[in-house]
């Protein structure tokens, strides 16, 4: 064969594959479309089937009961017209599918006015959509009602107060309770850095999960009112960076803002934002939180507790990386079963002075041996005068102070006083609430002691006869 010949039957055979590959390609694609063709009318045939059979004790079946299908109660967002490659501007098609599950069937109601969809879904399809006004529900007072599987682009004009997902209304006079049930799903919300992601008002136990929030300027997620927002399994992140960040001081806003009750986000990592979760609602709870958002050093905070004189909420089974958690005023609040590294350190901040009922127990901290504390005190606002019910105590420490409400020790000595300083263990400048020791002589003597003087924070023990003696100590700040 010659080299001419060669390359032509090579071509002719590559024009046939093409052929048969272009031919199959075809084909596939209509089958897919006919499949899902054949689906809709078998879905539509048993469901008049299933009409027929349940009204057929009924002595005269209407003719429309046979006929009438059911309509789906997913709304797919190309059918209306939304572009999933992100190009064109999708808020309009995107709204109207909102819309139009907002008004479609409803099956009662959940809460007294809230009628319920019934599980309608807005499928976005793996589409990627371009948006140029927030996403806000048009109709208020509905329930049970899933978004999902998709990704939601704030555009350049974007207002930078909005949120690209929005429960809440323009109205003055709204229910008392906007939404109930409505979950947000496997998203990905990008803000584009014109303001924040969802916002969630006066609404009852909604669901964001498995979604991924990004170039938020102001809030990544804003619960405000209401109740029941619940956040799991979610990444949030203003810049998009994996630690190490070179412009980690400029990072901004706050990844999600509680400013209700009985919120719980959990199992959530958040890799950027100058502050990690505020907090300004009661009896939230923040489990399984990897806060890595922007350095203590930097300026950022992890958590930031800001109900002063009533805080109730618990923080445990976290992970608060570089970055600590600032609590004012606290009164009910645990911290427990919370990894603590690269010198992450917990600040109580003094408001009015309170702090009462708070438990940081069992967590671990880790540093580099820069001297610190894992708690410390923020008294720039007035001392802390309100004390009460405080335990700081079985946290274990690497290259940083411990510091606690309970410290012990043990002098020895021969003489007739025995001192142990705490300062270097407690907490509270000035306060011991309770001491119990051990005076322990040696050889047989017998003889008088007592406990002298605990102010600030120096224990001292004094025997009425010179002696050799042991002397161990316990000394409680918190009861
Ligand atoms: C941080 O912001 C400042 C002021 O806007 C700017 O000069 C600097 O270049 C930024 N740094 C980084 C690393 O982006
Ligand atoms: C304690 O001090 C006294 C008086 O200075 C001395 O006699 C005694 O030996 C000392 N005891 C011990 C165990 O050092
Ligand atoms: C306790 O010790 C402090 C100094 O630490 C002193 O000012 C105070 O007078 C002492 N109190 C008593 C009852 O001795």
């Amino acid at each position: 064969m010659g080299e001419r010949s060669w390359a032509s039957s090579l071509l002719s055979l590559i024009m046939v594959f093409a052929c048969l590959s272009h031919v199959l390609g075809d084909k596939s694609f209509a089958d897919v479309h006919s499949h899902d063709h054949q689906m809709r009318k078998m879905q539509a045939f048993k469901a008049s089937f299933v009409r027929r059979d349940s009204i057929s004790n009924s002595p005269s079946p209407t003719p429309s009961a046979v006929t009438v299908t059911p309509s789906p109660r997913v709304y797919h967002v190309t059918s209306y017209g939304a572009d999933p490659t992100g190009k064109l501007d999708s808020t309009q098609a995107i709204l109207q599918a909102i819309s139009d599950a907002l008004e479609g069937p409803t099956d009662g109601f959940l809460m007294e006015g809230i009628s319920n969809l019934g599980g309608a879904q807005i499928n976005l399809e793996g589409g990627n959509y371009l948006i140029s006004q927030p996403l806000q529900f048009p109709v208020v007072a509905r329930g049970n009602l899933m978004i999902h599987g998709g990704t939601l682009k704030a555009s350049d004009n974007f207002p930078t107060d909005g949120y690209l997902l929005d429960l809440s209304t323009s109205s003055s006079s709204g229910p008392e309770y906007l939404f109930e049930f409505i979950t947000f799903r496997d998203l990905l919300v990008d803000s584009n850095f014109r303001g924040g992601g969802i916002q969630v008002i006066n609404s009852l136990r909604t669901s964001i999960d498995n979604c991924y929030i990004t170039h938020f300027t102001t809030n990544g997620i804003l619960a405000k009112g209401g109740h029941e927002t619940y956040i799991r399994n979610s990444f949030l992140g203003q810049h998009i960076t994996a630690g190490g960040d070179k412009g980690e001081r400029n990072f901004s806003g706050t990844a999600i803002n509680l400013m209700g009750n009985d919120n719980s986000v959990t199992d959530v990592v958040i890799f950027s934002a100058e502050i990690g979760i505020i907090v300004s609602g009661q009896a939230n709870l923040l489990s399984g939180v990897h806060c890595y958002n922007k350095a203590t050093g930097f300026g950022g905070t992890g958590i930031y507790l800001k109900l002063p004189g009533l805080t109730q909420t618990r923080i445990v089974n976290s992970y608060l990386d570089f970055t600590g958690i600032v609590a004012e005023d606290p009164v009910q609040l645990q911290i427990s079963n919370t990894f603590f590294l690269g010198d992450a350190f917990i600040k109580l901040k003094s408001i009015n002075g309170v702090v009462n009922g708070v438990n940081i127990v069992d967590n671990m901290f880790s540093g580099s041996n820069k001297g610190i504390d894992i708690v410390q005190l923020d008294q720039t606002n007035g001392p802390f005068n309100t004390i009460d019910q405080v335990v700081v105590d079985r946290n274990n420490v690497k290259g940083m102070n411990l510091k606690a409400t309970i410290g012990s020790g043990v002098v020895q000595g021969n003489g007739t006083s025995w001192t142990l300083d705490l300062n270097p263990i407690l907490i509270f400048p000035n306060l011991i609430k309770n001491v119990q020791y051990t005076f322990f002589p040696s050889g047989n003597s017998f003889v008088n002691h007592a406990l002298r003087n605990v102010s600030n924070n120096q224990v001292l023990i004094e025997s009425d006869v010179q002696v050799p003696a042991s002397v161990f100590v316990v000394a409680d700040q918190g009861k």
